[in-house]
This record gives C-alpha cells, sequence and structure tokens, in this order.
C-alpha cells in the first residue's frame, strides 16, 4: 500500500484515482499554505487535522507518507522534488518540471545519486485520444511518421490575477518570454516518435500586441527538430482572446495523418491508407471508427477511470506511478522526458528573444560531464 502525500490543490486529481484503489495506494497527508485546502482535504479525503500541513518540511518528516505528488506553483517544483527524494519518498512532480536549466540538472543529478521514483505528471499523454493514437502509430497505420503539431490554446489572463494580487502565473508563466508551457502539447505528439529526442528548437512570436501588461509574447510557435531530422511544432498560447482548445494535435506518417477537433462540431479525424483502400489518405474519417484499438486497459476499466477524470486519464497516470514505486522501475514519463520536454519551454525563451535562434536541447539521457551541462549558443 503506498501512502500518499500531496502538496498543492491540484493535487485533488489524483483523489478519485486513489479511491478507484483502495487495495493500492492511500491519501494520508495534505500541505497546502492555503487553510481553504486543508478543509477541503479533510470533507474530500477524510485527513484529520494531524495529517494536514501548512509546511511542506513538516509534512516530509512528521507525515506517515511513501511518496509526494507535488501540485504547487512552477517554481516550487524542483526544490521540493529534491527535498522529497532526500527523505526518501518518490515523487510525482506537476508540469512543467523546472524553471531554469541548472533546475534541470540538478533534478537529474539527485535521482540518478537517490534511486527513488521520479514521475512527470504530463496527464495529456494519458487521455484516451492520445493513447489511441500512439496505438495505431504502433500498429503502423499512419506508417513512418516524420512531422506531429501541438497547440496549447488557452486565455489564461483571468488567472494571473486573483483578489486584486497577482498570482504566480503572471511571472512564472505568462511573464515568461517564449513556449513556457509546451509538454501538454509536447507529450502526446512525442509518444509517436519513439525514442526519437528533441535536439534543436527554434521559436518565433508575433509580438506582444494585447493589451494585458503581461511580458509574455501574445502566442509563440516552436519548431522542434528531432534526431531523425524530422519535426514537430508547438503553439502555446494563453494569452490571445479565442475559445479554449488545449489539446490540439496532428501527425503526419507516409500512409496518413490525424488531426484532433478543434471546435464548433470538430471531431477527431483520420485519413489512412489501408489494403483495402489504399486511396483512403485522401479522405477523413472519425477517429471513432478506430476506438477498438485503444490500449486494452482502457477499455476494461473505462467506468472505474472515467470517474477518475480526464477520461481515464487521470486514473492510469496514477496506476502507473503506483506500479513504479512498487517495483522500483522508472515511469515511461521519467526524468530525462521532463527535462526534454521542460528544456524546449526554457530554451524557447533565448530563442525568441534571439530572433529564431536555434538552440540546442542537451541529451539529458546520456550521463553527460559537468563541461557538456551548458547552454549552448
Ligand atoms: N496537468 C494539468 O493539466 C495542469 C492543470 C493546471 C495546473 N497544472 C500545474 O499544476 C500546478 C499548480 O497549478 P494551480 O493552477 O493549481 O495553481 P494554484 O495557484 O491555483 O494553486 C497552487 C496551490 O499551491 C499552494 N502552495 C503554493 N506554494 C506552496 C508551498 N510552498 N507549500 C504548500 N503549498 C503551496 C497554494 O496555496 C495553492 O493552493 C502548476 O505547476 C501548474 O502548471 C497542471
Amino acid at each position: 500500500m503506498l501512502k500518499i502525500g500531496i502538496v498543492g490543490v491540484r493535487g485533488f486529481s489524483i483523489v478519485g484515482a486513489v479511491k478507484a484503489m483502495p487495495e493500492e495506494a492511500c491519501i494520508t497527508a495534505m500541505c497546502d499554505l492555503s487553510e481553504e485546502a486543508l478543509e477541503r482535504a479533510k470533507k474530500e479525503i477524510g485527513l484529520n487535522d494531524s495529517q494536514c500541513y501548512r509546511i511542506y518540511e513538516d509534512m516530509l518528516k512528521n507525515a506517515d507518507i511513501d511518496a509526494v505528488v507535488i501540485s504547487t506553483p512552477m517554481h516550487c517544483h524542483v526544490p521540493q522534488a529534491i527535498e522529497a527524494l532526500q527523505a526518501g519518498k518518490h515523487v510525482m512532480c506537476e508540469v512543467t518540471a523546472a524553471v531554469t536549466m541548472d533546475e534541470l540538472w540538478w533534478l537529474i543529478e539527485e535521482v540518478e545519486r537517490n534511486g527513488k521514483i521520479y514521475m512527470f505528471a504530463e496527464n495529456y499523454c494519458y487521455m484516451p485520444e492520445s493513447q489511441l493514437i500512439r496505438a495505431m502509430t504502433k500498429a503502423g497505420l499512419f506508417g513512418e511518421i516524420y512531422y506531429g503539431e501541438g497547440e496549447y490554446t488557452h486565455d489564461c489572463r483571468e488567472l494571473t490575477c486573483y483578489e486584486g494580487h497577482r498570482t504566480w502565473r503572471h511571472y512564472w508563466q505568462m511573464g515568461t518570454r517564449g513556449a513556457f508551457y509546451p509538454t501538454h502539447s509536447l507529450g502526446p505528439v512525442m509518444q509517436c516518435f519513439d525514442d526519437d529526442r528533441i535536439v534543436e528548437i527554434s521559436c518565433f512570436s508575433p509580438g506582444n500586441h494585447n493589451d494585458c501588461g503581461l511580458r509574455g509574447d501574445d502566442l509563440t510557435q516552436t519548431l522542434c527538430r528531432l534526431e531523425s531530422g524530422k519535426l514537430v511544432k508547438v503553439r502555446v498560447d494563453t494569452i490571445s482572446p479565442r475559445p479554449h482548445c488545449m489539446t490540439y494535435y496532428s501527425i503526419q506518417g507516409t500512409k496518413g495523418c490525424y488531426e484532433a477537433a478543434r471546435g464548433l462540431g470538430d471531431v477527431a479525424k483520420v485519413a489512412v491508407a489501408t489494403e483495402d483502400n489504399p486511396k483512403g489518405f485522401d479522405t477523413w474519417v472519425p477517429l471513432s471508427n478506430f476506438n477498438h484499438l485503444l490500449p486494452e486497459r482502457y477499455k476494461e476499466k473505462s467506468e472505474i477511470a472515467e470517474k477518475a477524470g480526464h477520461g481515464g486519464g487521470d486514473y492510469y497516470i496514477v496506476a502507473d506511478f503506483i506500479e513504479a514505486c512498487k517495483t522500483g522501475v522508472q515511469p515511461e514519463l521519467n526524468v530525462y522526458k521532463a527535462a526534454e520536454w521542460t528544456a524546449v519551454g526554457l530554451l524557447s525563451s533565448l530563442s525568441v528573444t534571439n530572433g529564431g535562434r536555434a538552440m540546442e536541447i542537451p541529451d539529458f539521457r546520456k550521463n553527460m560531464p559537468y563541461s557538456e551541462k551548458k547552454i549552448k549558443l
């Protein structure tokens, strides 16, 4: 039984999943600076006063926990993850992983030294549609994939201010130049490219035209070149006034393509050549025609899983974290993927402020010497 402590209110997103696996895990502590969040933990999770903490270090020291789910603002992630690992706890951490490149190396070094589990909570990878596209890719339905797109369009301007005060998002998200929040767009696309990695990025922006007092770009387009030479394009847009669409993706392969829905009655669709219909790449058909290819576990447990949120995604991400803690084997969404996808955002800031200059993404998976752990211009 994995005993979990949560820090940050967004951690409530795992409650449904944990409740659905009562033999595997339970939530035994909650930490948040806000009293309101702790009151909610007592009601929704059934914790008592002694299981609720205002100070994170107190929770690490005194609570009966094996693992921590970190759901605080982005700039808290690495310091809190390192503290947890050093206290002998496994970690599942919200996106993005870090706010500086140095933090990424601190984190990797700690995970390598420590041997505890670190899982990157990139939940969009676990959404049923992302899983279905990945399964179709693996089954070869698109042929060889050579191009992908991910877009996160979510007008978040209101989240930069709360009761007259600027929130952390005013600074660490919309106050930051470049594609500061790229992992929801990258994750589901990158998992269709197997072990290929991002080696170089260039980020472009049309500037800052919306008069909202935020330093960030109205939107950014980041081109990522993979080791194989293939391309992934990422749009991060949290300022433009437009309807939300946080899960737009497309992929292009030698046998066909996929495009997610973008709104107004649109549906996810694919066009693929098959033996029966070699010209099938000419015509869109609904993606749902291929639902039978969803991974088995998404079909089997769908009712329980769906209750947990995000169409089952919240359930399986927690299930995989529990499994990793149980077996001691680092999960697929490990610290290296966390670093690579987060670095796209961090280095995009240098790129966009230097006319789209190409920035090399370090090979975090390689055991680099100290001299290589640097930002190359
Ligand atoms: N995966 C997703 O779909 C998704 C969605 C939203 C947010 N996020 C991520 O989740 C994280 C939190 O975002 P949010 O929207 O919930 O932010 P938020 O500002 O609404 O909530 C942050 C919470 O953390 C608490 N907190 C801050 N510093 C703390 C500390 N030192 N110790 C204890 N508690 C502390 C605050 O009191 C607050 O309750 C961010 O990293 C964000 O990027 C991910």
